[in-house]
């Protein structure tokens, strides 16, 4: 795993969206994993602007979205399908039937998960997978005892995730309590994880995440097995972090950050 420190999240969702679009542009068949929730909502407008500004091309992109709350219709305000559709999929030339999101209305659940996760396989499995965190320390919907080698498939939501959602929602009433999610063991199968990480809220569970021990109550933490995760955060999410001189360090010198080095925000 590397930590990346950003001065703020403007600048952390900027490399954030340069890192995706380098591996879009190195191959255009990407199978890119995407990810939904605030911290997100300012990485796509970079991806979009890269799009309409400097040739970005998703034409033969394909996405699977993480998660889907059980109970929402896709075209559902505030289903995730809606979200991408808004944020991302609605404003660049990607082909709508390339793009995935589970089924939260499905009538057998179990199978949709399967569905899901045969899918992601028939398309070579996910090159770049695209993470946020909760304060929870869930990626995806991956709750604090999440199996480590979980599979896609529905999981209650905590009561904290809850109230972090339920602001979203114009009837807070309307908060699904369950969520398709793909699992730790699916995330841990992608070739590369790229979790982006801001504010000052969110600086206790990263630190938990990439120096506290792995464990299954901290599902982010299931990344340091990974063997090409990054993590991207802002100097306020990475207050707490013990090695931040030297992950400071890697971002200056490391050969591979030298083309996002000038161009940093
Ligand atoms: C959303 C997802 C979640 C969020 C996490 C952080 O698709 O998978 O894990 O990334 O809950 O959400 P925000 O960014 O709203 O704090």
């Amino acid at each position: 795993m590397e930590v990346i420190i950003q001065k703020d999240e403007h600048a952390a969702a900027y490399l954030t969206a340069q890192v995706i679009a380098s591996a879009l542009r190195k191959k255009p068949h990407l199978v890119l994993g995407l990810a939904t929730g605030r911290t997100m909502a300012l990485v796509y407008p970079v991806l979009v602007d890269l799009y309409k500004n400097h040739g970005l091309d998703f034409s033969l992109c394909r996405t699977f979205n993480l998660d889907e709350y059980v109970g929402i219709p896709s075209d559902g305000k505030n289903s995730y399908r809606s979200y991408m559709k808004k944020n991302l999929f609605n404003k660049v030339n990607i082909d709508i039937r390339n793009t995935h999101v589970p089924h939260g209305m499905a009538e057998d659940l179990e199978e949709e998960c399967n569905r899901y996760d045969n899918l992601t396989q028939e398309c070579g499995g996910i090159d770049l997978q695209l993470l946020g965190i909760g304060r929870a320390g869930h990626i995806g919907f991956n709750e604090p005892l999440s199996a480590l080698k979980s599979r896609t498939r529905v999981k209650a939501l905590t009561p904290e995730t809850m109230e972090q959602n339920r602001p979203l929602f114009d009837n807070p009433d309307e908060m699904p309590r369950r969520a398709i999610t793909m699992g730790v063991g699916t995330i841990l199968e992608s070739k590369r994880c790229l979790m982006l990480v801001t504010g000052f809220k969110k600086a206790e569970i990263l630190k938990k995440a990439v120096e506290g021990p792995i464990t299954s109550m901290v599902t982010a933490s299931a990344l340091q097995l990974h063997p090409h995760c990054t993590v991207i955060c802002d100097e306020e999410a990475a207050e707490l972090l013990d090695g931040k001189n030297h992950y400071r360090w890697i971002f200056e010198n490391e050969p591979e950050w030298a083309q996002y080095r000038n161009s940093a925000k």
